[in-house]
């Protein structure tokens, strides 16, 4: 019997590639040149120089990748999307264009309740299908996880079936999806000024039944004029904190409701939006260690003016995240690479703020810091391929999408 040989130490091995590790550190992007990254039964086994490995890669890895000298980064993570919903809301962008506000039309009974008439007709299937052409634009770009709201549907039935939709479109694509449950986006139409009618409903039906049926990781809801108060977003966190579910917040996006400073102080994962943010809001979330979302996309589509304080929350240390906000009204941008750049050239942030906005603390503001969003031994092998000269590209183009390959756990993606 000739010798078998030695059973190898890992699955694949990447080598001749640089590494944006993105680990929070010394070093401007965790960057390790010359690096080599090996994968195990899907999760990230080694991490280093190639010059360190203890042996030649063909003797340590059943597959060895050579990467020609592209960089290696985390998969993108988009933790705040609204991806699944039906129609589209065009013709609001000639209204706006032709001089209605945002509230204006919100407050005319069009904005997200058009899209929830449109969302409650929609069969499930009608849903994924939508959302999956979608979704696939993320994915083409570098996402690995997205997490997707509900709250186009305002009734128990509607919220349920986005959800699962949303959950299919998970179980269909090779990305990860996490779901938020969104009924405290709009009051139903259904329910005209009884507003604590709507809310009895939202907390003690459907939460409830979202969390028996497993459907959502978060609560989030939206604080604002149009929406609801800072009181009774924090009705909706309790029975969200009793079903054992996570909370977010669309905060302070339109005017200052002081929801940021809420939600930090009831433990929320992320406070997102946030151009109103004041001082206090800040040193709330900083206090807290809840992620700040940053959402250029909607800023940009609403040709808002005030921005946020972005450099208050750099100074204090609140960890910053950056996401499309994908959805039909005030964000309808499905290219994170695009969001990735509006992050620095709208914003302010840097090239590497905005990279980790969309990878370290994007998995962050999803609770998934332990399982994603860097490269760093233990973690989900999630990551991108770029050909690219050094990381600042990402954000540096607009239009041109260097991807060259995507692993999501360990499994190279079909293009
Ligand atoms: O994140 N602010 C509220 N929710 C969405 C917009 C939803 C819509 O207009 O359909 C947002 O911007
Ligand atoms: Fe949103």
């Amino acid at each position: 019997m000739p010798p078998s040989d030695p059973p190898k130490l890992w699955d694949q091995l990447w080598i001749d590639c640089h590494l944006a590790t993105m680990a929070a550190g010394e070093t401007p992007y965790g960057a390790i040149r010359n690096g080599a990254l090996a994968v195990k039964d899907g999760r990230i086994a080694w991490v280093g120089e190639r010059a360190s490995l203890h042996g030649a890669p063909e003797t340590l890895a059943a597959d060895v990748v050579t990467c020609g000298g592209a960089w290696l980064t985390p998969g993108l993570v988009d933790c705040h999307t609204h991806l699944v919903f039906a129609g589209n809301r065009a013709r609001e962008f000639e209204q706006r264009l032709e001089g209605a506000s945002y509230e204006e039309i919100a407050r005319a009974g069009g904005g997200i309740l058009s899209t929830v008439k449109a969302t409650r007709e929609a069969s499930l299937d009608q849903l994924v299908l939508s959302g999956e052409g979608r979704l696939c634009r993320l994915m083409e770009e570098g996402v690995t996880t997205a997490e997707i709201k509900s709250g186009y549907g305002l009734d128990t039935k509607t919220e349920v079936k986005m959800l699962k939709a949303a959950a299919e479109l998970g179980e269909r694509l090779p990305v990860r999806v996490q779901r938020t449950f969104l009924g405290a986006h709009a009051i139903a139409p259904e329910y005209g000024k009884d507003r604590n009618g709507y809310l009895n409903l939202v907390v003690s039906e459907m939460i409830p039944a979202v969390a028996r049926e497993g459907l959502a990781h978060a609560v989030d809801g939206f604080c604002e004029e149009i929406a609801f108060t800072r009181e009774e977003m924090a009705r909706v966190f309790k029975a969200a904190q009793e079903a054992g579910l996570a909370i977010k917040l669309h905060a302070e996006q339109l005017s200052n409701q002081q929801g940021a400073a809420l939600a930090a102080e009831l433990g929320a994962l992320s406070a997102d939006h946030l151009e109103h943010l004041d001082e206090a809001g800040v040193a709330a979330m900083a206090k807290a260690g809840t992620v700040a979302v940053l959402l250029p996309g909607a800023f940009y589509y609403l040709r808002e003016t005030k921005l946020p304080p972005v450099a208050a929350l750099r100074e204090a240390g609140v960890p910053m995240a950056l996401a499309t906000d994908a959805n039909p009204g005030s964000s309808p941008i499905l290219s994170p690479l695009t969001i990735l750049n509006m992050g620095c050239t709208l914003f302010g942030l840097t090239p590497e703020e905005a990279l980790a906005g969309m990878t370290r603390e994007g998995a962050r503001a999803l609770g998934l810091a332990p399982e994603t969003g860097t490269l760093e031994v233990g973690k989900a092998a999630d990551f991108c391929r770029w050909r690219i000269d050094e990381p600042a590209e990402l954000a540096y183009w607009v239009g041109a999408n260097p991807l060259e390959q995507t692993v999501f756990e360990g499994n190279v993606r079909p293009r």
